[in-house]
């Protein structure tokens, strides 16, 4: 008797797959053994974890690789390195010398920073290979590196999410190339518009793939809920004539029923609950806004392996940690001021309950899966008990 066809079918997937595991197998053994033994002098930390460094068999097929520009490293060549360093780091004695002193010295605290900064790099590659699981992308686009900012002195990357202490940390990175002397002394406007930092997306291909191979790359997240109240306080609760103009007043006519002729005129008084309604709305009457647009999105962690994930929650420490990481010199030091709307209270986590309290628990449902991705890449708990 003839066995059905489907019966057929899945006997010859299963001997597919055993034949594919074993190759691959086969492969990365391979790899594992022609692996180099570097010895550059420079003291192996840790090995650096990211789902891009697994080799790239299935990328192999042609047809998996999105229409990106830039390959990420081949996984071979990170592995030696110190994941805060990058391979291609020129060990000067100087630096050979921080190196050393980093790697003995540090103590208790800076094992302790590197353990955190191991495990939040895990829980990201988890949630990645979760959303990609089959077609993990290999290549950045010039788009997804856009808002990567650089600093070739300290070999530095540094992904910005506004709402994250990002002017601050534009303050340090032209301190650290020597276009400024003081953190102090740099004024909000210089940090945002004074074009003295570079972006990633200026560069021609090989300067874009080699920084991308070589240089530490950052970012900074922040708790979702806290970061959007933090960005509907900063844009709609103080005067602002470009977000009134162009986000209010689509806004405010869009949702408030009976708006008053001056409200449509100026955009200014828009609710928390009227800007959730346009966050959620399919139909946005106007687009997002890289300052209230999901990190996941901003930073593509999924596609740029970062050495270093940072979170607003502990700046000081992890900013100062990673600026030690990477010999910066002593004098410099994460700033700790707060330069929009000074005498506002700054965004707590108290703060923002408040202000989502405002909705009910379908909107505050919507928002949290609005931000889900960003919950799970930086392992945030959920903000409130109802959430699911
Ligand atoms: C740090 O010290 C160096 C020399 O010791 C000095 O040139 C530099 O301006 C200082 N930087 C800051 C930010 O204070
Ligand atoms: C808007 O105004 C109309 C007429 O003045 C009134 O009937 C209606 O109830 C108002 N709607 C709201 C939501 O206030
Ligand atoms: C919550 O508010 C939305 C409007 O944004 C409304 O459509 C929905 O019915 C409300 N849900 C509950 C449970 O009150």
């Amino acid at each position: 008797m003839k066995p059905p066809n489907s019966l057929l079918c899945f006997l010859w997937c299963v001997l597919l797959l055993g034949v594919g595991s074993l190759l691959l197998l086969v492969h990365l053994q391979h790899l594992t053994d022609s692996v180099p033994q570097q010895n550059t002098g420079v003291p192996v930390l840790e090995a650096p974890e990211w789902p891009m460094e697994k080799p790239p068999v299935a990328a192999r097929q042609a047809n998996d690789i999105p229409a990106g520009l830039f390959p990420m490293s081949p996984p071979i060549l990170r592995l030696c390195s110190d994941p805060l360093v990058g391979i291609k780091q020129p060990v000067t004695k100087r630096r050979r010398k921080q190196l050393l002193k980093s790697a003995l010295s540090g103590g208790e605290e800076s094992l302790q920073q590197r353990r955190t900064q191991e495990s939040r790099r895990h829980l990201l590659t988890a949630t990645c290979s979760r959303f990609h699981p089959v077609h993990r992308i290999w290549r950045a686009t010039l788009q997804q590196v856009s808002r990567i900012y650089v600093e070739d002195r300290f070999r530095l990357l540094y992904c910005e999410v506004p709402k994250a202490a990002c002017s601050n940390w534009k303050r340090v990175l032209m301190v650290l190339g020597g276009r400024a002397h003081s953190i102090q002394d740099i004024p909000h406007d210089m940090a945002h518009y004074s074009n003295q930092l570079r972006r990633l997306d200026s560069y021609d291909q090989a300067g874009i793939a080699e920084r991308l191979r070589s240089y530490t790359k950052v970012l900074f997240a922040r708790e979702p809920f806290e970061r959007l109240v933090s960005a509907f306080r900063d844009k709609f609760e103080s005067p602002n004539s470009y977000y009134h103009a162009v986000f209010g007043r689509s806004i405010i006519s869009r949702y408030r029923a009976n708006a008053t002729g001056s409200a449509l005129k100026t955009g200014a008084g828009v609710t928390f609950r009227e800007f959730v309604q346009y966050l959620l709305d399919v139909h946005r009457p106007v687009g997002m806004d890289i300052h209230w647009e999901q990190v996941s999105k901003l930073c593509s962690p999924c596609v740029i392996p970062y050495n270093f994930i940072g979170k607003f929650e502990s700046l000081e420490e992890d900013a100062n940690f990673l600026l030690h990481s990477i010999g910066a010199p002593d004098n410099i030091t994460f700033p700790d001021f707060k330069d929009r709307n000074p005498l506002e209270e700054r965004t707590s986590s108290r703060i923002a309950r408040e202000y989502f309290s405002q909705l009910n628990g379908t909107e505050r449902q919507k928002v949290f899966e609005f931000y889900y991705r960003d919950y799970l890449m930086f392992s945030y708990p959920k903000p409130f008990p109802d959430l699911h």
